[in-house]
């Protein structure tokens, strides 16, 4: 087992009812708020509406910025900094999904550090301090409400990158499951492939850490008993919660202490197919797991097995590529290019990019063969 720190400083307040106490909460940041959240859907499902009477009941003063974007763009992160510092903001609010809560949290270091946020999120300038972060889950998947990461795309430099700091986890987190009944059934599919995806990139990790790949398993064999069933019944609040709670749990250190690094090879093919086509982070995953782990078959042939022997019960890497394949499929995930309408003709587009911004992974690195090959293995 490799040397760990174990760091979670989030309070998160999970279940029925929790941004009762959102009001309270608040109050012991400030009352000057700046509110984030996305393209509307928070005023559809009337969460919006719960928020804000929770911070009228302080007699907040409330500043908004809205419209940020799934895949989310660094501009929005510029002109909410903007606001923010304009207006001298005590407390940042999301309401959202990763792309508003990840938005968030850059914005809080861009108005503290008086940076520009890209210049963290290339590891250029190490901010020293933040603006506390609250932040209000509306969608199951990416883990960001109880970790330090957060990923944006930046259309001038042609990348969607990650970027990872011991000051961004959300000072408190509220997951409601409620507040995910009204998540499309695609949007909720791509976030239980999404928790699986950090479970393997954890699984596919450096170092021996028994403990945690049981922790992977059991993660991924909560989310491929209860992925299905809440797409059948989307407001049945305990599979919402059953899987709300797997998906924090499959990236807030659990499921990865004891290993050196994640591999986060597979979300690095991701974030570059979002760059080029806005393809929702979850159904690029879907398609580049398993091109991924045909890639990789020979060169971790054993632990490909062991995996499939714990989730399905077989002694074959082929196999548990495919029934892994075989689920996301029964999700209506795609699994192939072809299945987000992307065809061959793309081939080139897609490689340069692959190439241009030299994806790879932490553990498994690739060649520009391999950059080549896993393209191929998509289509
Ligand atoms: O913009 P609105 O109108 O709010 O609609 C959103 C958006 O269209 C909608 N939505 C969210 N909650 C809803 C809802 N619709 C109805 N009811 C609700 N309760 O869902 C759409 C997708 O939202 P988004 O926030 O983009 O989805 P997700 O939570 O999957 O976040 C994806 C982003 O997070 C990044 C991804 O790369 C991507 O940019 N990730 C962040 C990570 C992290 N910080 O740790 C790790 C992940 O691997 C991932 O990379
Ligand atoms: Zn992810």
């Amino acid at each position: 087992m490799e040397n760990f720190t174990a760091y979670n400083p989030t309070k998160l307040h999970f279940g029925k009812g929790v941004t009762e106490q959102l009001g309270e909460t608040v109050k012991e940041y400030g009352k000057k708020v700046l509110l984030m959240y996305g393209k509307g859907s928070v005023q559809k499902n009337g969460i919006y509406e719960k928020v804000i009477q929770q911070l009228n009941s302080i007699n907040a003063e409330i500043i908004e910025y809205s419209g940020i974007k799934s895949n989310p763009l660094v501009n929005d992160v510029i002109d909410a900094a903007q606001i923010g510092k304009l207006n001298q903001i005590d407390v940042i609010v999301a309401v959202g999904g990763g792309s508003v809560i990840d938005s968030a949290k850059v914005t809080a270091l861009a108005i503290a550090n008086n940076t520009d946020p890209w210049a963290f999120m290339k590891y250029k300038v190490k901010p020293q301090t933040t603006k506390p972060l609250i932040a209000i889950l509306t969608l199951a998947a990416t883990g960001t409400e109880m970790n330090g990461a957060a990923v944006l795309q930046n259309h001038k430099t042609k990348e969607k990158i990650g970027y990872v700091s011991s000051l961004m986890y959300p000072a408190h987190s509220f997951l409601d499951p409620e507040f995910t009944y009204s998540v499309p059934k695609n949007y909720t599919a791509y976030g239980i492939v999404d928790l699986i995806a950090h479970s393997l990139e954890a699984y596919f990790g450096e170092g021996d850490a028994s403990l945690s790949d049981r922790f992977v398993e059991a993660v991924i064999k909560e989310a491929m008993e209860y992925g299905p069933l809440v797409l059948k019944e989307p407001t049945n609040y305990e599979l919402r919660a059953k899987i709300m709670w797997a998906a924090t749990v499959a990236l807030n250190g659990q499921t990865s202490h004891g290993r050196k690094y994640g591999d986060w090879g597979v979300h690095d093919i991701g974030h570059n197919l979002s760059y080029l086509y806005d393809t929702p982070h979850g159904a690029t995953l879907s398609i580049a797991y398993p091109a991924w782990l045909r890639l990789q078959k020979n060169r971790i042939h054993d632990r490909i097995v062991k995996l499939g022997n714990q989730l399905f019960g077989t002694n074959s890497a082929d196999e548990t590529i495919a029934l892994l394949e075989k689920f996301f499929k029964s999700l209506d995930c795609p699994v192939r290019l072809a299945d987000i309408n992307i065809g061959i003709e793309k081939k080139e587009e897609i490689t340069k990019q692959m190439l241009n911004n030299q994806i790879d992974g932490m553990v498994h690195k690739f060649t520009d063969d391999d950059r080549k090959q896993i393209v191929e293995l998509m289509f």
